[in-house]
């Protein structure tokens, strides 16, 4: 993967989000919806993992099989959004590792602080893949990256549903080699940091929460 951002425009992603986005979309249809389209997201993100292959017998012959190579996949979820994403893929991924990332923001410095961090052993052996549903202001993002690099990672990429351009700008500039999926490059940011048009807060649609 050696484009910085990709927007996954396959119409099924696109309808499921216009879905999303509708603002009377009850807490039950966001959170399958969410399932969903992160399964089709799961599909782009890994379409290119490395493949190698293995002798099998089917009923009529044997044959050289294609298989994945290498170590399972690590996910990692920037808790609390990020579970959303999390469940839909662990379905297509079901062998993959999972590690969360938890971080809320100080009120004075206004920077990212880890609350909560555990994630896969051999991490640099790995693709990583971090979920988050909305890349907004970006700094979350880049402060978990920094986290998961620090931890050893190597080949990291990041999901999300949708992205702000503030956020993939403040991704680029700090992590380069960090490719970006989602299923939609949104106009802006608010004055609180909310992403337009979005969808609100994704943790709150899909938990139920205010
Ligand atoms: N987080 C959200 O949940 N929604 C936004 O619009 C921005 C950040």
């Amino acid at each position: 993967m050696n484009q910085h951002l990709t927007v996954v425009n396959h119409p099924l992603v696109q309808h499921k989000l216009t879905l999303m986005r509708e603002k009377e979309t009850s807490t039950a249809v966001f959170r399958q919806l969410l399932r969903e389209i992160s399964q089709l997201l799961a599909y782009e993100v890994t379409h290119e993992l490395p493949m190698t292959t293995k002798r099998i017998e089917t009923p009529l012959v044997e044959m050289d099989a294609p298989v994945l190579a290498g170590r399972k996949l690590a996910l990692i979820s920037i808790l609390r959004a990020g579970n959303g994403l999390l469940d839909g893929m662990l379905e297509l991924i079901p062998s993959a590792r999972v590690g969360f990332v938890g971080l809320y923001r100080d009120e004075k410095t206004l920077k990212p602080v880890k609350y909560y961090f555990k994630v896969p052993d051999l991490l640099g052996e790995r693709l990583v893949i971090v979920v988050d549903p909305m890349l907004a202001t970006g700094n979350s993002s880049a402060a978990a990256v920094e986290m998961l690099k620090e931890a050893g990672a190597k080949d990291i990429r990041f999901l999300c549903l949708l992205a702000a351009p503030e956020g993939v700008a403040r991704m680029k500039e700090a992590h380069p080699d960090v490719p970006i999926v989602t299923a939609a490059l949104d106009e802006r940011l608010n004055d609180k940091g909310y992403i337009l048009p979005g969808l609100g807060d994704a943790g709150d649609r899909m938990f139920g929460t205010k």
